[in-house]
């Protein structure tokens, strides 16, 4: 009998899918307790308030099919940038936007180039189209190697992927970096900027790429309403481009990407700077807390940009399962070629003093 595998690209077949931070419910049902989530960077202080009053509004209308053009959404998304609204692409969270480029873009013979480390979805898109990834090693500090990323570029490669800050190393490149690599670049090639957690960089020297969205060059911004807007559960994000590839990318999309509820809550929530100020607040004080913690407790970490803090303790694997049993979730990094390390999302004060306690405890017995 003929194999489901035999019948799809060898890359495919060969994919491991990816693996998202242990949810809540799985360590109720296996261990028997309450845990606290630190492992996928979501925000601890939930939604804001107002985008919950628009979802519990649009409740009732569920038995109709949402705005498939997202015109409402997409209308107030270009406003707040300036573009009109045909270089806005709405989407089921930014990972959507990351499937459909490589769907689009790649197939056998064709590349893909990101940095080692790089956010696990990159590996996965380009192999799903049967697409070459192309992994540059960082430079020192776990920093992208931007020189080394243009000169990975060939007549072949048709995306390159970027995030800034970087998952899971919370890392930037600033303006000098990202200014002298655009000018090394082919017209053949998509840059996708991928500024999922761009409201938590305060640095002054972090490039905006939108500022950078020329007419000419490719690039594709990606924002997402799952991080500092506390949506993920919601699965809302989008893309910033130029017509002709937004254009593209709603060719190949399913009718109804967004929800309803979706729409409405982004629609609402959006402009809630109550909630941001009160997230980043809530952000910086937990990330400072966390740093003199590792200190104290001798433990290497990176610097971040974002909201959650990549900190090598050794055996990762053993030391996400030992603070499992103590209650408390965090993101082994092993699949991300970072074994020594975990990644820690900053949650609420308590929640972050529970993850020092517990990881305290579990270092003392390694
Ligand atoms: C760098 C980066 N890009 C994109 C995403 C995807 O976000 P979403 O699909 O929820 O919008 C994440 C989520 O963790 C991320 O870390």
């Amino acid at each position: 009998m003929i194999k489901a595998e035999d019948l799809v690209l060898p890359s495919v077949a060969a994919l491991k899918p990816y693996e998202p931070g242990k949810p809540i419910e799985e360590v109720q049902r296996e261990l028997g307790l309450e845990p606290v989530k630190l492992a996928s960077n979501e925000n601890p202080l939930g939604p804001s308030p107002k985008a919950l009053a628009a979802v519990r509004a649009a409740l009732n209308e569920l038995n109709r099919y949402p705005d498939g053009s997202c015109w409402a959404v997409r209308h107030k998304i270009a406003a707040r940038h300036n573009v009109s609204a045909d270089h806005i692409f709405m989407a089921s969270g930014s990972v959507e936007v990351l499937n459909l480029l490589g769907f689009l873009l790649l197939r056998p013979g064709l590349n893909a180039v990101f940095s080692e480390h790089g956010f696990a979805i990159y590996a996965l898109a380009t192999a799903a189209a049967g697409g070459e990834a192309r992994a540059v090693p960082m430079k020192a500090g776990y920093r992208f190697d931007l020189e080394r990323i243009a000169g990975a570029i060939d007549g072949n490669t048709r995306l390159v992927f970027l995030d800034n800050p970087n998952n899971p190393c919370g890392t930037i490149y600033r303006r000098p970096e990202w200014e002298s690599f655009l000018e090394q670049l082919p017209e053949h090639v998509v840059i996708v900027a991928d500024e999922a957690y761009f409201e938590f960089v305060h640095d002054p020297g972090y490039p905006d790429s939108l500022r950078y969205h020329d007419g000419k060059r490719l690039i594709v911004t990606m924002r997402t309403f799952s991080k500092i807007f506390g949506l993920a559960g919601l699965r809302v994000g989008y893309a910033v481009g130029r017509p002709d590839i937004i254009q593209m990318l709603n060719n190949v999309r399913q009718p109804f990407n967004v929800t309803s509820l979706g729409q409405a809550a982004v629609i609402a929530g959006m402009d809630d700077e109550e909630h941001v100020r009160n997230t980043l607040r809530v952000n910086a004080e937990g990330m400072s807390y966390l740093e003199g913690e590792f200190v104290r407790l001798r433990i290497a970490y990176v610097h971040s940009h974002a909201n959650f803090v990549l900190a090598e303790v050794g055996d990762g694997r053993r030391v996400f399962e030992e603070l499992l049993k103590l209650g408390v979730i965090v993101r082994p990094m092993g699949g991300y070629g970072l074994p020594r390390h975990v990644r820690i999302t900053v949650g609420l004060e308590a929640e972050n003093r529970q993850l020092v306690s517990a990881l305290a405890k579990v270092l003392a017995t390694a």
